[in-house]
């Protein structure tokens, strides 16, 4: 798979992401999580290097400008409260500017970058960010047995139970990565 297929494959997580952050806020973390891995990824394994090509540097500049605004947005959100009724628009928000900035490298900056880059380079980047991207996103805890599982309440049932720790333990959730920190 190289690097154009391999981005474009990820952009189809991060779409189904946000559906399921939309209906779901608890989905915000993971959409988070991988929106900025993806964005570390494609910085460091496409951007730099489209910016060596005079025909594609302003493009590059402005995708990766893109980027720091989506980051802005992201540290907005996550100060936000989670139980707050707004705070789907703030999910709404973030989407909507991510699926214009997706929808943009795929019809404009993928294929100038397939013209300028050789077959072996797109080849030998893709490798690399799909080896990076198991390493950061593709760890999985293995699941409980059933038997086991069933005794787990879930969510709605502990905040409904529960209504002191409303929202305390997901608003205070780190992510555990910064922004541009993996870079
Ligand atoms: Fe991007
Ligand atoms: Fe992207």
């Amino acid at each position: 798979m190289n690097i154009i297929e391999a981005l474009i494959e990820h952009h189809g997580t991060l779409r189904q992401l946000y559906r399921q952050a939309e209906a779901k806020p608890d989905v915000f973390d993971t959409f988070i999580q991988h929106l900025v891995v993806h964005h570390t990824m494609e910085e460091k394994y496409f951007y730099d290097l489209l910016e060596g090509f005079n025909q594609a540097d302003h493009d590059a500049l402005e995708a990766v400008n893109e980027h720091h605004i989506i980051e802005m947005i992201i540290k907005d959100a996550e100060g936000f409260p989670r139980d707050h009724r707004n705070f789907p628009i703030k999910i709404e928000g973030l989407g909507e500017y991510t699926l214009h900035h997706l929808d943009e490298e795929e019809q404009e900056i993928f294929p100038l970058a397939t013209q300028l880059f050789a077959a072996k380079d797109l080849d030998t980047l893709g490798a690399l960010f799909t080896e990076a991207k198991k390493a950061l996103l593709g760890i999985s805890l293995p699941d409980l047995p059933k038997s086991l599982a069933a005794m787990v309440p879930s969510r709605d049932q502990i905040v409904e139970t529960g209504p002191s720790q409303s929202g305390t333990a997901r608003a205070d959730a780190a992510f555990g990565l910064g922004i541009g920190g993996l870079k």
